[in-house]
């Protein structure tokens, strides 16, 4: 099986539904560590209790060159071969991305190419989209920017606030990012 580290920064929901699929005999991934830019994030406090190694580093007051090689460190330490991206909303430098070139992947809650960056649904509503959804797609120096994976799509109804639509686009994003991780993560070479 392969070993995937996840980054998180807060409820670590989409972290959840990857290591919840990983538990199927045939799933060709493990999580073997779950980092996060915040000590207090939620998702941190899951994973610990799933038994789930975690690495919580602050970002605060070091130069970001020195916070990005503690977690790459982390990651190379656990194994790491593919990383995946979960809610971590902290732009990676381009160095970073290039030592783990073609091994970084993002669940970003917008059909892509549109609405890269934040705010998705509030500006899916604004202009009166017919659809909202979700992308998974490769992390390379440009924001939300790589090759796509996978997409899902949801109905946007004229009641929906970018609450609603949020939690909808959700319960999507749970279904497919660990199909897609499953996909991509057995033809990634070692
Ligand atoms: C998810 O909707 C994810 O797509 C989004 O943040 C949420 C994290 O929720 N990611 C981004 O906006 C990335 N720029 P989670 O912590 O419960 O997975």
């Amino acid at each position: 099986r392969k070993k995937l580290g996840i980054l998180i920064s807060g409820r670590g929901s989409n972290m959840a539904s990857l290591v919840e699929a990983s538990r199927a005999a045939e799933c060709p991934y493990e999580v073997v560590l779950v980092a996060s830019d915040q000590p207090d994030a939620p998702g941190l406090a899951w994973a610990e209790a799933q038994g789930i190694a975690t690495f919580a580093q602050s970002p605060r007051g070091m130069p970001k060159p020195e916070y990005e090689s503690r977690i790459d460190a982390a990651l190379r330490e656990a194994g790491v071969e593919a990383i995946a991206l979960a809610g971590y909303m902290r732009l990676l430098s381009d160095d970073f991305v290039a030592r783990w070139r073609g091994r970084i992947v993002n669940i970003h809650p917008s059909l892509l190419p549109k609405y890269k960056g934040l705010d998705t649904h509030a500006r899916a509503l604004a202009m009166g989209d017919a659809d909202a959804g979700c992308s998974v797609h490769i992390v390379t120096e440009e924001l939300d920017g790589g090759e796509i994976l996978g997409q899902a799509t949801v109905r946007i109804e004229a009641r929906d606030t970018a609450e609603t639509l949020a939690e909808r686009v959700l319960r999507e994003e749970h279904r497919l990012y660990p199909r897609v991780m499953t996909e991509w993560i057995k033809q990634l070479p070692r």
